[in-house]
């Protein structure tokens, strides 16, 4: 392979354009005209396909989406075996062929990527510009890793002294299983499994039973760019499949991204060894935030209001990095609740079909449940300063809404709502907002709004989180410019899209040679 250009992102669409939006009907026709889409269990060259579960679009639950198999414990049994079985070929395989079939995958997506974010649209209701964004990640993902793989190949300078030859190289663990989230359909599971396939791994992918048509899109990217089939296996299921693999003795590393009950339960299986099993597994863990946007006086409200709006409550606020809370300093604490209330109470909820539409609904009827116990309680607890009164029907619509005069431990505060739900607070002080930040277990992302330097090094300094945005919004990091997750009981420190995301999927090795003269063995 030729060497690769420098990384640079994949350009979103310019969905201003009449051509453009024309374009996006058009794929939505034909991907509306394949449904239900078939989602079969794939191990090496064989695949089972069965009507098992149902994934349904969530503006309209009546739309099948796809129908998939759901993986059987036997059958993780033999994709394990199977991904053992291919580390021999696939990871003796040279870096830069690895990298050339992410880079092919990457290029399979880019020919369809109006196609892949109408499906996005369709399986996890994700609006025109967040599903082409998602699809845009993916491809990052492919392309930034595959540069990665083959600087990581070259191993590390170790210092050398007369006598001695010293090498460190980094070699595939083994076994990895993927274990992926819903909310990004296609990116998150792409990326979690380019990593792991390009270090060489035997890779088996657990895709969310919210979207396993759209995780089936990256299988076939990745084996159509040149991934073989034995290293690289689909089981689609439900969470059980998931606990499968994470017990499975042969199974070496777990990337997983989801919720933190999930999380902690796959940290604490991993950490048994299972009979048979001689190795420690590797988990890489990226879990759910609490995300506080701090406000201090000095801030520019023109800025601050309409990013702080946009970070929660687009995509119905289904993203790890929405902002939840907002802290906000007293002397201008009735004026941003006055505007957000304002440009919250006309937020445009709708199918995500719609290029109008700013709120989608959320992904199924439990969450739209959870996040109408949470909104019950924020009316008890506190006040509703806003809420958007009418919702389409049909869908799982949640009323956009904004609470205020929380008292300080509330559910509504602390725990994760993962919906469109948001709480402001008024603080004494930065100081104040930031001890709010540190007494939290998440640690994932925040937001900052201010206008001294001192102000914005104090928080830099003081907060915890994997990823603070300053005087911008707190969702949208891109692959090679804002390496991705979180601390504490946010993630295991991982950052996804930076240079040290695949050393996770890899084990490094030194070998020292004596190079005295001691005569030679012929
Ligand atoms: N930190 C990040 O980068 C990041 C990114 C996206 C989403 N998230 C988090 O993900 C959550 C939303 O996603 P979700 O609802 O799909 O999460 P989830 O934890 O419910 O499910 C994630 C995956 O785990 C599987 N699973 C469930 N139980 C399992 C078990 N016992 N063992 C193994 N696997 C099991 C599921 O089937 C699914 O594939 C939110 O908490 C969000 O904050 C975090």
């Amino acid at each position: 392979m030729t060497s690769l250009p420098p990384f640079a992102n994949e350009p979103i669409l310019e969905l201003r354009r009449a051509s453009v939006r024309s374009g996006l009907q058009d794929a939505l026709a034909r991907v509306d005209g394949r449904l239900a889409l078939q989602v079969p269990v794939m191990i090496g060259d064989d695949e089972r396909v069965a009507p098992e579960l149902v994934s349904t679009d969530p503006g309209n639950p009546d739309r099948v989406v796809a129908h998939t198999a759901r993986a059987t414990v036997a059958e993780v049994d033999t994709a394990v075996q199977t991904a053992r079985r291919s580390l021999a070929d696939w990871g003796s395989r040279p870096a830069s062929e690895r990298a050339a079939a992410l880079v092919a995958a990457a290029a399979w997506m880019r020919e369809r990527r109006i196609e892949l974010a109408a499906l996005e649209v369709r399986e996890c209701a994700k609006p025109w510009p967040e599903a082409d964004a998602d699809v845009c990640e993916a491809i990052d993902f492919l392309e930034y890793y595959a540069r990665g793989a083959i600087e990581l190949d070259a191993g590390a300078e170790l210092l050398q002294v007369p006598g001695e030859r010293n090498q460190m190289r980094y070699v595939p663990r083994g076994v990895a299983a993927v274990i992926a989230p819903w909310n990004f359909p296609i990116a998150i599971v792409c990326g979690m499994t380019a990593a792991a396939v390009v270090t060489g791994n035997g890779v088996v992918v657990k895709p969310a039973e919210q979207s396993p048509g759209c995780a089936l899109q990256v299988v076939q990217a990745l084996r159509a760019g040149g991934v073989p089939p034995e290293a690289l296996s689909l089981l689609p299921g439900e969470g059980d499949v998931g606990a499968a693999l994470v017990r499975h003795p042969d199974v070496q590393t777990i990337a997983f991204t989801g919720s933190l009950p999930v999380g902690l339960e796959i940290i604490r299986v991993a950490a048994e060894i299972m009979p048979g099993q001689r190795h420690l597994k590797q988990v890489v863990a990226e879990l759910g935030g609490k995300n506080c946007v701090i406000v201090d006086a000095d801030a520019d409200l023109d800025e601050a209001v309409p990013a702080i709006v946009f970070s929660a409550f687009t995509y119905a606020g289904q993203k790890c990095s929405a902002a939840a809370r907002v802290l906000v300093h007293e002397a201008i604490a009735e004026l941003l609740i006055d505007r957000v209330a304002g440009a919250v109470s006309v937020l445009d909820v709708g199918q995500a079909d719609r290029l109008a539409t700013e709120v989608p609904p959320v992904i199924e009827r439990d969450a739209q449940e959870r996040v109408g116990r949470y909104a019950e309680i924020a009316a008890r607890e506190g006040q509703i300063a806003a809420r958007v009164q009418r919702v389409p029907d049909g869908g799982w619509f949640c009323p956009p809404t904004v609470a205020v005069d929380l008292p300080r431990g509330s559910a509504v505060l602390e725990e994760e709502i993962f919906g469109p739900l948001l709480a402001i607070e008024r603080v004494r002080d930065v100081e104040q907002a930031c001890e709010i930040v540190d007494g939290l277990p998440f640690a994932l992302t925040g937001g900052l709004f201010a206008r001294d330097p001192q102000t914005v090094r104090y928080v830099t300094a003081r907060t915890p989180v994997g990823n603070l945005y300053v005087n911008r919004g707190i969702t949208g990091a891109m692959v090679g410019r804002q390496p991705f997750g979180g601390n504490r009981l946010s993630g295991n420190g991982t950052k996804a899209g930076g240079p040290d995301y695949l050393r996770h999927f890899v084990e490094p090795r030194a070998v020292t040679e004596n190079t005295m003269r001691h005569g030679l063995v012929v």
